[in-house]
Order: structure tokens, then sequence, then C-alpha cells
């Protein structure tokens, strides 16, 4: 079945070749997302629908719900089993490897397994789940309960087939080691430095943006915020769960405000600490999101440097 999917997708003349292979690879192409107005014109519009027509390419190994949203979020049927907003994907059980550089043992506060602001994100970029693992599907009938804790392929299959469906039944992750390669629906079969089919011209690398279970070269999360210290900023404001830099002063957590999540271990930093999901403007509403999701673009470090004094 893999070699025929290979044959298919080679005679449609869509890649050259399937196996990792070292090779000179020139600069990314830049993102086709234009980065502002909203989710939908962003990578994380897993439609892709700011391809046009080339978005086609993407039916090889994802569901197209049509929708933006819907690969996170689902009004009904939400999952249960995370601290989430109406969170629709599947959250497998996993233990991450926590930060300790090295061995550098010089963090003062003490590192647990991320919490559900990071578990969100790493539900894709572990690489573990399919990006197209939903638990609600689009239209009525399309709901599994069991897919909150676990991807069921036949369930997945079952959306239609077809331009807008994923052609064979291949579901991406965003894994690119080489088990997951020879996966046909494995993203880095295309996306990957290391893939056979990387055509620098037109497809940018991924293999930066695979997190991996191992968090230990990341920088921390699941961790508390000493706040006010000779080596952190304080100035925090307190909402519900939040503790946020209230940059603006008006009392309440905006998009391009760095904060601390409680999920019942204190306010830590999570992933969502310094990204936002779905684009910050840089410069007032409609304006150019700042790169990679931050909430505060980091030139001049300034990210960094709300937290740390350094
Ligand atoms: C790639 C995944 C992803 C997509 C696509 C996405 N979201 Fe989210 N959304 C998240 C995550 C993760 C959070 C939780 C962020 C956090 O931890 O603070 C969130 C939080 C939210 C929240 C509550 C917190 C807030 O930021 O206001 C709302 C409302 C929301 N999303 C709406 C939407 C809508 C509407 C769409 C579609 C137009 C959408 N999201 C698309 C991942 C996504
Ligand atoms: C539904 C799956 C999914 C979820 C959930 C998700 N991402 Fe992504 N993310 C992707 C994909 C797919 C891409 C584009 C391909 C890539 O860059 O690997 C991407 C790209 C990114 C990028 C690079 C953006 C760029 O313009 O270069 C960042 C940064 C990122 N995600 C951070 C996050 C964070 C932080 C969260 C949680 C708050 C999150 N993602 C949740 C799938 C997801
Ligand atoms: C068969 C090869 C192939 C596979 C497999 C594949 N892609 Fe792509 N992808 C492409 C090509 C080719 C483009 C660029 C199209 C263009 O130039 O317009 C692209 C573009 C993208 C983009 C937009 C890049 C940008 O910012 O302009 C994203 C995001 C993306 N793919 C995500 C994924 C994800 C997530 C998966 C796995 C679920 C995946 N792709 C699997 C071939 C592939
Ligand atoms: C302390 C702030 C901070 C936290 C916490 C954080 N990131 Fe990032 N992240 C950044 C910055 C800054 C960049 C941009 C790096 C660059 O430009 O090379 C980035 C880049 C990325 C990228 C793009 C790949 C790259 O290296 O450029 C992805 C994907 C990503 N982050 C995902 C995550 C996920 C998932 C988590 C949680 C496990 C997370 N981030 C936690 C600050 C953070
Ligand atoms: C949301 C707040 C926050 C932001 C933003 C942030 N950090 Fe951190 N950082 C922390 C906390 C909290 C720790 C753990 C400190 C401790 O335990 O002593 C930490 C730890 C670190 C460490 C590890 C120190 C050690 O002893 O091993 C380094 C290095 C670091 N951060 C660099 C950065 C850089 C570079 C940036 C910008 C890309 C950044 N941080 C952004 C909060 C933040």
């Amino acid at each position: 079945m893999v070699e025929l999917r290979q044959a298919i997708v080679v005679a449609l003349g869509l890649c050259t070749g399937f196996g990792p292979t070292a090779r000179a690879v020139a600069a990314d192409p830049p993102s086709k997302a234009p980065n502002f107005g909203g989710v939908v014109n962003t990578r994380h519009n897993l439609t892709q629908s700011f391809l046009g027509v080339d978005a086609g390419w993407m039916d090889l190994s994802r569901n197209d719900y049509g929708e933006v949203c819907i690969y996170c979020h689902t009004p009904h049927g939400a999952n249960r089993e995370i601290a989430a907003p109406l969170w629709n994907r599947t959250q497998r059980a996993t233990t991450y490897a926590t930060y300790d550089q090295v061995g550098t043992g010089s963090l003062t506060q003490s590192v647990t397994q991320p919490g559900a602001n990071s578990l969100t994100c790493l539900s894709c970029h572990d690489g573990q789940t399919a990006v197209d693992s939903v638990i609600n599907m689009p239209g009525s009938g399309g709901y599994a309960a069991g897919q909150e804790t676990g991807q069921s392929d036949a369930f997945l299959n079952a959306w239609p087939d077809g331009p807008g469906g994923s052609f064979f039944g291949g579901h991406g992750t965003l894994d690119n080691s080489p088990g997951a390669l020879a996966q046909f629906g494995a993203c880095q079969s295309c996306h990957s430095i290391n893939g056979d089919q990387y055509d620098a011209a037109t497809t940018p690398a991924f293999d930066i943006f695979f997190i991996e279970t191992d968090l230990r070269n990341d920088h921390p999360v699941g961790l508390q915020f000493p706040g006010d210290s000779p080596d952190f900023n304080g100035g925090t404001v307190d909402f519900g769960k939040l503790r946020f830099f209230d940059s603006d002063g008006d009392g309440r957590p905006d998009p391009d405000e760095v904060r601390f999540y409680d999920t019942g271990e204190g306010f830590e930093v999570e992933c969502a600490s310094c990204h936002d999901p779905h684009g910050v403007p840089s410069n007032g509403p409609g304006s150019t999101f700042n790169p990679t999701f931050l909430r505060i673009a980091n030139a001049g470090s300034s990210l960094c440097l709300s937290c740390h004094i350094k």
C-alpha cells in the first residue's frame, strides 16, 4: 500500500522520491501566509486556504475540514480531559523529558510536566498525533469520544476522500524521525531538509517546528515565575487563573501581554506565556503579526527582558 501511494504521488509529479538523503539546501522560501488580520491568514490555518489551488498538496496527509477553528476548537463535544477552551484535539497521555540543560542545576524553580497551556501546543508539535486528529468533525455524526485520548485512523478516514479529504487515509504528524519519514502521511516526507522530497524552491522545511517529547533543549515550561527578585521583573496583575504584565494598564490580559497560568500548581510559564496561537498584531489591528506567533516581537530581546532582568 505504501509503495502504491508513493507511485501515484510520483506519477502525479508531486515528489521526486522518498527516504532521507543529505542535501545542500538553499534558504527556505518565505511563508505564503499573509500573517495579518486573523488566524485564517497564518500557518495555523490547517485548511491552507491561503495557498489557493496548491493547498491540494496537503490532501495527501490531512483531512481538509474547510474551517479554521475546528482543528483546535469545537462548539460542542469538546475534550473533557484537559483544561483548555472548547478543545477539539486528541490529547495522548505523554511523559515529557523536562528542562535540565546539561545538568546546569542553576534553576531556582522546580520544573514539572507541561501544564494544559503547553499540552495544547504539544498535541501537534511533539509529533505524536496527526494534525487533523479531532474529536468532533464539522457536520453531524462525525463525533467520537474515544478521540479525546487516542487517535483512531478509522474514525479520521470516515471524512470523505478526494479533494478536500485525505487521499489514501494519510494523517501526517510533524515527526521527522526516519520511521515517520517512511510513513507516507508524515508532513516531513515533503517538509524536511532531510527528506528526498524537499524542494527548496517551494516547500518550507519544518524540522525546527518539531519540538518532540524531549523538552530538555527548550526554554523551560511547567515552572513557576519567581517574580519580583534581582533576576526577574515583578509588576504583574492577577486575573482569575492568569497573572500577566499589564503593559497598557487596562486590567485585562491582552494578546500582546506575557502571562502565567495557574492550572493547580501556582502561576507557571507555559508555551502560551510567550506565544498566542492566533497571531498578535505588531502595531495595532490589521498590522502584520509578530513572527512565530510571539506575544511580543523579540527584537532587541524585548520578550526575554519582559521576565528576565539581564
Ligand atoms: C492551531 C490551533 C488553534 C486554532 C486553529 C485556533 N485556536 Fe483558539 N486557541 C488555541 C489555544 C491553544 C488556545 C489556548 C491559549 C492559551 O493557553 O491561553 C486558544 C484559545 C482560544 C480562545 C480563548 C482565549 C483567547 O485567546 O481569547 C478563544 C476565544 C479562541 N481560541 C477562539 C478561536 C477561534 C474563533 C478560532 C478560529 C477563527 C481559533 N481560536 C483557532 C488554539 C487554536
Ligand atoms: C492543530 C495542530 C497545531 C496546534 C494545536 C498548534 N500548532 Fe503550531 N503549527 C502547526 C503547524 C502544522 C504549523 C506549520 C508547520 C510548521 O511550522 O511545522 C505550525 C507552526 C507553528 C509555529 C511557526 C510559525 C511560523 O510562522 O513560522 C509556531 C511558533 C507554532 N506553531 C507555535 C505553536 C504554539 C505555541 C501552539 C500552542 C499555543 C501551537 N503552535 C499549537 C500545528 C499546530
Ligand atoms: C506531498 C508533499 C507534501 C506533504 C506530505 C505535506 N506538504 Fe505541506 N506543502 C507542500 C508544498 C509543495 C507546499 C508549498 C505549496 C506552494 O508553493 O504553494 C506546502 C505548503 C505547506 C504550508 C504553507 C507553508 C507556507 O507558509 O507558505 C504548510 C503550513 C504546510 N504545507 C503544512 C503541512 C502539514 C501540516 C503537513 C502534514 C499534515 C504537510 N504540509 C504535508 C507539500 C506537502
Ligand atoms: C520563554 C518564551 C517561550 C516559551 C515558554 C516557548 N517559546 Fe516557542 N519560541 C520563543 C521564541 C522567542 C521563538 C522564536 C525563536 C526564533 O526566532 O528562532 C520561538 C519559536 C518557536 C517555534 C518556531 C521554531 C523556532 O525555533 O523558530 C515553535 C514551533 C515554538 N516556539 C513552539 C513552542 C512550544 C510548543 C512551546 C512550549 C513547549 C514554546 N514554544 C514555548 C519563545 C518561547
Ligand atoms: C514568561 C517569562 C519568561 C520569558 C518571557 C522568558 N523567560 Fe527565561 N525563564 C523564565 C523562568 C521563570 C525561568 C526559570 C528560572 C529559575 O528557575 O531560576 C527561566 C529560565 C531561563 C533560562 C535557564 C536558566 C538556567 O539556570 O538554566 C534561560 C537561559 C532563559 N530563561 C533564557 C530566556 C531567553 C533567552 C528568553 C527570551 C527568548 C527568555 N528566557 C524568556 C521566565 C521567562
